[in-house]
C-alpha cells in the first residue's frame, strides 16, 4: 500500500495517468471516498494514461460507460444492491477483458470479483486529497 498525496485536481489526473500503468486488462479497481472526493477525475486520469480519447463524464445516470471495451467506468451510487447490478448486466463487465474502474462499489460489494484493486481518496482540505492506493 502507498499514499499520494495530491495538491489539486491537475495532479490528481497525473497521479492517475501514471497509476494507470500499473493496470492489466481485467483488473478491477474499487474507487473509495466521499462525494467530491476526486473518483471522477481519477477516472479520467486512468482514461488518459489507457490511450483513451473520448471525454469521460460521470455515468451516473447511466451506471456505466463503456470506453471500446478497454474501460468500463461505474458509479453504483443509484443501485441499491448487487442484484440489481446483475439484473440491469452491469456484472458482466467485470469479466469482459476491459479494465474497470468502479465509484459507489459498496452499495454492490455482494457482486464485485475477488482480488479487486482498491484506490481511496480521503479530502484533506478544499484542493488536497490523499490518495492511498494497492
Ligand atoms: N486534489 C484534487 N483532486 C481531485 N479533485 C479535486 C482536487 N481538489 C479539488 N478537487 C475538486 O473536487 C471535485 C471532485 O469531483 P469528482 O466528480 O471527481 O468527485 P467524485 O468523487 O467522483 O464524486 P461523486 O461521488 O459525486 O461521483 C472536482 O470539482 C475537483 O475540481
Ligand atoms: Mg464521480
Amino acid at each position: 500500500m502507498a499514499v499520494y498525496l495530491s495538491r489539486g485536481e491537475e495532479q490528481t489526473l497525473r497521479f492517475a495517468t501514471q497509476y494507470a500503468r500499473s493496470l492489466k486488462p481485467g483488473d478491477v479497481v474499487l474507487l473509495e471516498g466521499e462525494m467530491g472526493a476526486g473518483k471522477t477525475v481519477f477516472a479520467k486520469g486512468v482514461a488518459q494514461g489507457l490511450g483513451i480519447e473520448d471525454d469521460i463524464t460521470s455515468p451516473t445516470y447511466a451506471y456505466m460507460n463503456d470506453y471500446c471495451g478497454k474501460l468500463y467506468h461505474y458509479d453504483c451510487y443509484r443501485l441499491s444492491s448487487g442484484a440489481q447490478a446483475q439484473a440491469l448486466g452491469l456484472t458482466d463487465y467485470f469479466y469482459a477483458g476491459g479494465v474497470c474502474l468502479i465509484e459507489w462499489a459498496r452499495n454492490i460489494s455482494d457482486v464485485l470479483p475477488e482480488n479487486c484493486k482498491k484506490v481511496t481518496i480521503n479530502i484533506l482540505s478544499e484542493n488536497a486529497r490523499e490518495i492511498i492506493y494497492d
